[in-house]
């Protein structure tokens, strides 16, 4: 074990919850389980890579084609996007989704909940090379707590003179029996922007459903989603705090193939349903304020 895992599992090693190894590439990750369930947190991007409630089938994706080093972005489980959405804005040669995802965090505390969940929370704040992608002063939070269900928190600080504007989610892939039978609920009646053509408005008649590549950002919702699988017989539940935007995405047949770390054919056996702030619902956070975005992600049979 390395002189890193061992100085972890020395000052934050749970018996019986978690402890610190050597995961998929080698890269450091927290291994959770309790009687509740397994999750796995990979520590470079503080990337919750798996959650599988006991009984249950894993409830998070992740591509067989992902890469695994440190500072590159994972495929599947809840990539953390911040403080961007998607492209950059104004300069296409900066990361799309931010630099969070990619960036070393620290463990700042483990702890066995009231209800025996799980607790980690690792922490991120601002260095030469994040301020040489975005000026400001930061300090981000992020909170796994793997119980029955898994909940999952970013905390952003401003801890500068100025406010600053991001953007963010709690990209979640989900794994699903077939993407193309699924549907998903609480966006009915809702208006999205569609990605796939063009950034049009739209509104959501009825339960989202899949049939071709899908990206898009729902607006001014709320609403928890739940990802009815009739194939699997199960619902996931998705619900979520400090966001008004959903983002739902498949790539489908041809942007698979595009993309070197998402195997041709795995696109049926996912769909990712995002707790965000995208478009209009970039959030800015003021001097000393802080914004919270939570997702609560647990299987309602
Ligand atoms: C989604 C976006 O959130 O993430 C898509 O809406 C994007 O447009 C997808 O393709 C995956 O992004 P990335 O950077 O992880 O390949």
């Amino acid at each position: 074990m390395t002189d890193q895992l061992q100085s972890l599992n020395r000052r934050f090693a749970l018996a019986g919850h978690l402890q610190f190894k050597a995961g998929p590439g080698g890269l450091a990750v927290a291994d959770i389980n309790n009687e509740h369930a397994a999750a796995t947190v990979v520590l470079p991007g503080a990337h919750v890579l798996s959650f599988q409630p006991r009984g249950q089938r894993p409830v998070l994706w992740a591509s067989a084609h992902s890469r695994f080093e440190s500072g590159q972005p994972i495929r599947g489980g809840i990539p953390l996007v911040w403080p961007w959405f998607g492209a950059h804005p104004t300069d296409p040669a900066k990361p799309a989704h931010g630099f969070a995802r990619t960036s070393l965090w620290a463990v700042s505390e483990t702890a066995v909940t009231s209800s025996g969940a799980t607790r980690l929370r690792l922490s991120l704040t601002d260095s030469d090379e994040t301020r040489s992608l975005w000026p400001h002063p930061f300090q981000l939070e992020f909170t796994v707590t793997v119980g029955v269900d898994l909940q999952v928190e970013l905390a952003m600080r401003n801890v500068g003179q100025s406010a600053f504007t991001c953007g963010a989610a709690l990209h979640s892939y989900f794994a699903v029996s077939d993407a193309g039978r699924i549907s998903i609920l609480g966006l009915e009646g809702g208006d999205y922007l569609d990605k796939v053509d063009g950034g049009r408005r739209k509104t959501q008649a009825g339960p989202v459903t899949i049939a071709a590549e899908t990206d898009r950002i729902y607006l001014d919702t709320t609403a928890a989603c739940v990802i009815d699988d009739p194939g699997w017989g199960r619902r996931i539940r998705v619900a979520k705090l400090g966001s008004r935007s959903t983002v739902v995405w498949n790539p489908w047949v041809d942007k698979s193939r595009r993309m070197a770390d998402f195997g041709d054919e795995e696109y049926p056996g996912m769909v990712c349903v995002e707790t965000a702030n995208a478009a209009d619902d970039v959030v800015t956070v003021a001097p000393a304020g802080e914004h919270r975005l939570q997702a609560v992600i647990g299987v309602v049979g």
